[in-house]
């Protein structure tokens, strides 16, 4: 048996969960599930967004799969992804978008962005003065090297066969310098037979919306894996489409790359897409691919078959959607 984490949130995270954590039962007996408070629910309940124990029960099972929070006004805010990401030294941040609806005007996409998850603009810290705000933004020879390995290891790993890396170096010669170089000697001596390429941020930008089939796997830093990400979700649809994973040597945490959604909370239209494949991204990463292939074949099946969601201007809500996935999982089992 594998324990899982199981944390809500806020918003629509408690409603994507609810639908992953229903689909994963139905495809795989190997799991337990622990349930453990984030966000502004654990905060109203233990004055922390991200309590102790929850932080421990992470640490404790196989894998976490979290929803989504909502941000805090208060200035003393400490955001509780960067804070388990940091604690668990979740150092990559593992964002695949595929095209599952075919969009009108808009080219297919399949890409794997790998993202830089643990410094960068991340590290949040930023000091005041007479003037303004200076913000500190760090790359390291080590940070840059593990991301740019874990891609390397990725794209070997799955038949991907191009890694471009996408940077800022023009402007920030050192900081951005050192990446690209990092990435340039490591494609060089552990990269055999795969294709490297270089890209700047505001023309990949461009190109993902544009062009989308020239990238296949990207590796990037944190600010801009976190915004060319959901560019990328845009491009196939929309943030409903978007899982990713938090990985690191000891420790992962499998979410939807969206947020909680308050202008559609509560209502029953979310779109549990990416909180499901997020869930079986996490059971490739603990080992259980028959069950994960089972729930993407689902997946990919509902929008084949000409149904959409609410968010691609369909009629399926959170629960209709769901319906349809666990359907599907008892018809591949009687197969
Ligand atoms: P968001 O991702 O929550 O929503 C952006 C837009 O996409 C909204 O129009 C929303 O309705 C739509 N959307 C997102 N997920 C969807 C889904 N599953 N189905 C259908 N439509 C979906 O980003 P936003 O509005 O910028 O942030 C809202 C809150 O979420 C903020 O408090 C923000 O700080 C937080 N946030 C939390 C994240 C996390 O917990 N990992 C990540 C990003 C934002
Ligand atoms: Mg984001």
């Amino acid at each position: 048996m594998k324990r899982i984490c199981v944390l809500p949130g806020d918003g629509i995270g408690p409603e994507v969960i609810e639908s992953a954590v229903s689909i994963l039962k139905s495809a795989t007996d190997k799991l337990e599930f622990v349930f453990a408070d984030i966000g502004q629910v654990a905060h109203s309940k233990t004055g922390s967004y991200l309590p102790g124990d929850t932080l421990q029960l992470m640490r404790s099972c196989d894998s976490s799969l979290f929803g989504a929070v909502t941000s805090a006004e208060d200035p003393d805010y400490d955001p509780p992804v960067l804070r388990f990401r940091k604690e668990l030294d979740l150092y990559a941040n593992l964002r695949p978008v595929k095209t599952l609806v075919h969009v009108p005007n808009r080219a297919p996409i399949d890409v794997v962005i790998v993202r830089e998850n643990s410094e960068g603009m991340y590290t949040q810290n930023e000091v005041f003065d007479d003037v303004g705000v200076t913000t500190l933004r760090r790359v390291t020879r080590k940070g840059s090297e593990r991301i740019v390995e874990f891609a390397i290891q990725y794209a070997l790993a799955n038949g991907r066969g191009k890694i471009t890396c996408v940077h800022k170096s023009n402007v920030l010669r050192a900081s951005d310098g050192l990446f690209v170089n990092t990435f340039r000697e490591l494609m060089r001596t552990k990269g055999k037979g795969l294709h490297a390429s270089e890209q700047l941020v505001d023309s990949a930008a461009m190109k993902l919306i544009t062009d989308p089939a020239a990238f296949d796997v990207i590796v990037t830093l944190n600010l801009y894996g976190d915004i060319l990400s959901d560019v990328a979700a845009g491009v196939a649809g929309g943030l409903g489409f978007a899982p990713s994973g938090n990985i690191g040597p000891k420790h992962s945490v499998f979410e939807p790359a969206h947020g909680s959604a308050p202008d559609i909370s509560g209502k029953g239209v979310a779109n549990p897409t990416a909180a499901v494949l997020a869930g079986a991204m996490m059971l490739r990463h603990i080992g259980l691919s028959g069950p994960a292939e089972r729930i993407e074949r689902a997946v990919s099946g509902f929008y084949s078959s000409g149904h959409l969601t609410v968010d691609m201007g369909g009629r399926h809500g959170s629960k209709s959607f769901t319906e349809h996935i666990l359907r599907n999982l008892s018809a591949q089992q009687r197969r």
